[in-house]
């Protein structure tokens, strides 16, 4: 009994986090997984995508994780992002997470979670942000490339950086097989930066994001 109200009192300070996807949701289940096998002290509160078909919705149905789906087609930016934002706040989410959220949020959304909005970006910034991180940077002759785990300002891809991981690109490499390698990558960067975080470990100095010791 006693165990079980530590356990509880436990899961109450964890932080809240609420992840964003658009799609297949490898880097929510690195999260999911993390979180599962106890090396991410965060309660995943609920899970919003913004594409009713997001393989991202089976994962969250399969680990008993709330969802929302919110449809950003036929409206404005800023009234999509509200609807959003009333999910989060209902959840009492204290840190967003974009777990391949292919939408760029307004000011409204970033200025309501200042400091609070982290993203995954599959490419070294600040080379190749955008959408197709990984073909640009195949296309740009890149001989290293990688991914990038930020925090999310008004500008695109562009917010202070809080890891990056590196992948070398080899001879052969199609868009596909150095998208698979940086997103092993992808899914080791995320969680990490969410511990971190989690943590109290990180402070944005400017352009800087200093990593405290643990
Ligand atoms: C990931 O590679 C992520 O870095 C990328 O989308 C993919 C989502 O995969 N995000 C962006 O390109 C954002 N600009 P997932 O749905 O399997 O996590």
């Amino acid at each position: 009994m006693d165990r079980d109200m530590d356990r509880d009192m436990e899961r109450q300070r964890r932080l809240r986090i609420g992840v964003l996807a658009s799609g297949r949701g490898s880097n929510f289940q690195a999260i999911i997984d993390r979180v599962e096998d106890g090396t991410l002290p965060v309660e995943i509160a609920v899970l919003v995508v913004n594409n009713r078909d997001a393989g991202a919705v089976q994962r969250a149905e399969r680990h008993g994780i709330p969802w929302h789906f919110i449809d950003h087609r036929g409206r404005s930016r800023e009234e999509f992002e509200r609807e959003v934002i009333a999910v989060l706040d209902e959840h009492r989410v204290e840190l967003v997470v974009l777990a391949g959220f292919m939408r760029i949020l307004t000011p409204l959304f970033i200025d309501h979670y200042r400091h609070r909005i982290i993203n995954i970006h599959p490419a070294l910034l600040p080379s190749f942000p955008g959408t197709h991180g990984q073909r640009d940077a195949l296309e740009y002759g890149v001989k290293v490339s990688g991914c990038t785990v930020h925090f999310v300002d008004t500008s695109v891809d562009g917010g202070p950086i809080i890891i990056q991981r590196c992948v070398p690109v080899l001879e052969d490499d199609t868009e596909e097989s150095l998208a698979r390698r940086i997103l092993e990558e992808e899914h080791r960067a995320l969680p990490e930066a969410i511990r971190l975080y989690a943590e109290g470990r990180l402070r944005i100095e400017g352009r800087r994001v200093r990593i405290l010791d643990g």
